[in-house]
């Protein structure tokens, strides 16, 4: 008996006695982040060499070195998840909204086409073969061999867009995993869709996107609610000075400026410790880190 009492106490002083468990508050997981702190997010791939959303373009940011490559998801009538910028295409020389054509319709766009128009100097002559793909065929295509940086484009007029993007993220054994950095980031101009990709899976770190008129700036409400789901923000880079980075850093929230294309900038926000960029030029962006790295080796031997 007396040996009975001893185990109970010992139980006890363990810790190991059955309890209550108490519901713990959802905190926004960490995003971690690589060594050198600063991320390469290729633009739609790396779209200042390749028509922008094409797998041409990605595969070049990866090649590059981009850390992540960044997607604009739209969708269509017959419920792909498309990588395209803008909500509205040509076809059949008239304006019509996404939403209202099917993905085979937009397979009669030419991205290359396009970019050749503009971008005569990068130009090769099997980019006017290059087609727009849908999320499935970029996760097919790439599989875990790339970090994705998702952006989820009017939410408004595709309603279950955030449900069948994570549909197909865990179908692809994306998500919940072990890497040096999150495999996927989601990020938004709109509020509510982040908060909703958050019920559903916290696990993924969000960024809110703003595009600021003047100088960058959140107010205490604002930032109250941006902390309850998000794990950053990514702002236009004319906007934002140190006082907002600071600011932003002291509610423990990254900053991702776009789209920042030249190497003077680059350099200046690697000083202000922004933890990366959006760059449709991944190949200077690393240039300029290592630049950096090697230089701070140096300094501090
Ligand atoms: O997603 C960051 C930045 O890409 C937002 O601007 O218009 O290029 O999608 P946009
Ligand atoms: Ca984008």
């Amino acid at each position: 008996m007396k040996i009975m009492k001893f185990l109970i106490i010992l139980l006890f002083i363990c810790g190991c006695t059955p309890q209550q468990s108490k519901p713990q508050p959802q905190t926004i997981p960490p995003t971690p982040l690589p060594e050198n702190g600063f991320l390469i997010i290729g633009h739609r791939g790396a779209s200042a060499y390749a028509a922008g959303h094409t797998l041409a373009a990605y595969e070049m940011a990866v090649l590059m070195g981009a850390d992540y490559i960044e997607i604009d998801l739209q969708m269509t009538k017959d419920g792909k998840l498309v990588a395209l910028h803008d909500s509205v295409v040509t076809l059949h020389n008239a304006q019509q909204a996404v939403a209202d054509v099917t993905f085979d319709e937009i397979q009669l766009l030419s991205p290359g086409k396009e970019f050749d128009k503009n971008h005569l100097s990068y130009t090769l002559p099997n980019f006017l073969e290059l087609r727009i793909v849908d999320l499935s065929e970029i996760l097919n295509y790439f599989g875990d061999r790339v970090n994705y940086y998702i952006e989820i484009k009017s939410p408004k007029v595709y309603p279950g867009i955030e449900e069948e993007l994570l549909r197909q993220l865990q179908e692809h054994q994306l998500l919940n995993r072990v890497d040096p950095i999150p495999k996927v980031i989601i990020q938004s101009f709109n509020t509510k869709s982040l908060q909703e990709i958050f019920a559903m899976e916290p696990s993924i770190p969000l960024i809110k996107l703003y595009t600021f008129g003047k100088k960058a700036h959140l107010s205490k409400k604002e930032l109250k609610e941006l902390t309850e789901y998000a794990s950053g923000v990514g702002v236009n880079v004319e906007a934002i000075n140190r006082k907002f980075i600071d600011k932003m850093h002291s509610e423990n929230l990254l900053v991702h400026p776009y789209t920042v294309n030249d190497e003077e900038t680059m350099r200046s926000l690697m000083n202000y410790d922004v933890n990366g960029i959006f760059t449709d030029r991944p190949d200077v962006a690393l240039r300029v880190r290592n630049e950096k790295n090697n230089t701070d080796i140096e300094l501090y031997p």
